[in-house]
């Protein structure tokens, strides 16, 4: 066993978990009817399970008529009904194969069903699951401490844990306005920033579409337009009290804003004294070929988001805070969540973290990212190619894209179009050179088949 006690670095279960030693622990288990003689047992105690043994079998096309009776409607019908994964393929439930070039919308880092993953989330969760924020976890502060290492975070600067990005984001505003006084309450994000669908994130959120049902969302938060210095220095003055940016936004398409976009909003918000708050939800966690998206500008921001390939497929988020400062304006009981960074997750991340650096996947993100934008540029159809790594937007020469998406699920491709004109590719960061392949020699044939037929 390590000595942090969990088994990202092997060695779980302790040697004494079961049946071991006769501390006042396992005394103590003993007396109250601890696992060796629960009362009353159920017929499962040491029954091994699975889901699927819990669910009946069906075709693809019953479970969707069932999904519509029973799921709440937001996400409209889904394209297909997932069973199981291995590395960058999926399976339907029909049986059908498909490489999954969308990785759960940016997830999936190291791919499905990772097998070091799997067996430290199982391992985690067979030693112990849950303890509240009453209480910490050895893997809670170690992944804290990585990710403050990896984000090169100087001293004093501290972690939140939540469970999704749009969590992440709540917490990042909340800090925005701790920032605040009545002459300092202005928060200002960008045009096609997209931070999740809870009332904060919202509010920073800047499509009508998402934003009209649920007026009034927070006040203060202006959207300026994107990428455009000479806006955000006419708008940073005193009166900021944040700014929040994404390095690339992911769901306007793919959309990077320029290094020296970054660097200026750095320098402005310093001399305004206003938060740099920088959504890496997305971007974060190698998806770019960096561990984040900005640190290819030089900049160091006041605050970060994280979540989506955090946890390898796991739902974890979380909010850096930079420095002493910064991190002192939440103090306790200022927020709070009662899943955020339980045991189980937190050992999620750490995994990830420990496999994409063990098995140099960032570097796998670049090369075959660099690969794929190029041959892309190649494709008839396809106009422009943006983004970084393994966060990929290409544009097509019209408004087919959703028809594209039906015709690449068709051939065996699961890919996204977040615009009416862009498809996009977030795939696992393990992706081979010739699962890319593979997917540009179908793609002439699935441009071609959506144009003349538009979905
Ligand atoms: C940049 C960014 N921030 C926040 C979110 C919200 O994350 P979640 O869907 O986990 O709440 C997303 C989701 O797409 C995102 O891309």
């Amino acid at each position: 066993m390590s000595e942090t006690g969990h088994s990202v670095q092997g060695g779980f279960p302790p040697k004494d978990a079961k049946g071991g030693g006769r501390g006042p622990d396992r005394q103590l288990a003993d007396d109250r009817g601890g696992h060796r003689a629960r009362t009353p047992e159920t017929a499962l105690d040491s029954a091994p399970g699975t889901a699927s043994a819990l669910v009946e079998p069906a075709m693809g096309k019953e479970w969707l008529r069932r999904y519509s009776n029973s799921v709440l409607g937001v996400f409209g019908a889904p394209q297909r009904v997932l069973v199981r994964g291995a590395g960058c393929l999926v399976w339907d439930a029909d049986g059908k194969q498909y490489l999954d070039l969308l990785g759960g919308i940016a997830v999936n880092a190291l791919g499905h069903a990772h097998p070091f993953v799997t067996s430290v989330i199982s391992s985690q969760l067979a030693t112990l699951g849950h303890v509240s924020n009453f209480f910490t976890s050895p893997t809670q502060v170690a992944l804290a401490e990585r990710l403050l290492q990896l984000a090169g975070a100087p001293d004093g600067s501290k972690v939140f844990f939540a469970n999704s990005g749009t969590e992440a984001v709540e917490a990042a505003f909340k800090l925005a306005r701790r920032n605040s006084t009545p002459k300092r309450s202005r928060i200002l994000a960008l045009e096609g920033g997209f931070h999740g669908r809870t009332m904060g994130a919202l509010a920073l959120t800047s499509k009508q579409a998402y934003r009209e049902s649920f007026e009034p969302l927070p006040g203060g938060v202006e959207h300026l337009p994107f990428d455009d210095v000479e806006a955000l220095e006419a708008a940073v003055d005193e009166s900021v009290a944040a700014v929040v940016l994404e390095p690339i936004q992911g769901e306007a398409g793919v959309r990077p804003l320029r290094a020296s976009y970054l660097q200026r909003a750095r320098e402005l918000t310093t001399q305004a004294r206003a938060l740099l708050i920088l959504d890496e939800v997305q971007t974060g966690v190698g998806r770019t070929g960096r561990w984040f998206a900005h640190q290819g500008s030089g900049i160091t921001p006041d605050a970060m988001t994280l979540a989506k390939g955090l946890g390898g497929g796991f739902p974890v988020g979380a909010l850096i805070t930079f420095g002493p400062d910064v991190s002192g304006l939440l103090t306790a009981g200022q927020h709070g969540t009662t899943f955020g960074g339980n045991p189980v997750a937190t050992a999620a991340a750490l995994a990830t973290l420990h496999a994409l650096e063990a098995g140099a996947v960032l570097q796998n993100a670049n090369d075959v990212g660099a690969f794929l934008r190029e041959h892309l540029a190649a494709v008839g159809g396809v106009v422009d190619v943006r983004g970084d790594g393994l966060l990929i937007g290409f544009d097509l020469d019209g408004e087919y894209a959703a028809a594209a998406v039906q015709e690449a699920l068709t051939q065996g491709f699961i890919i996204n179009a977040p615009t009416p004109l862009t498809l996009r590719l977030a795939p696992p960061l393990i992706l081979t050179r010739s699962e890319a392949q593979g997917f540009l020699d179908a793609l002439p044939a699935i441009l071609t088949t959506a144009k003349e037929r538009p979905a």
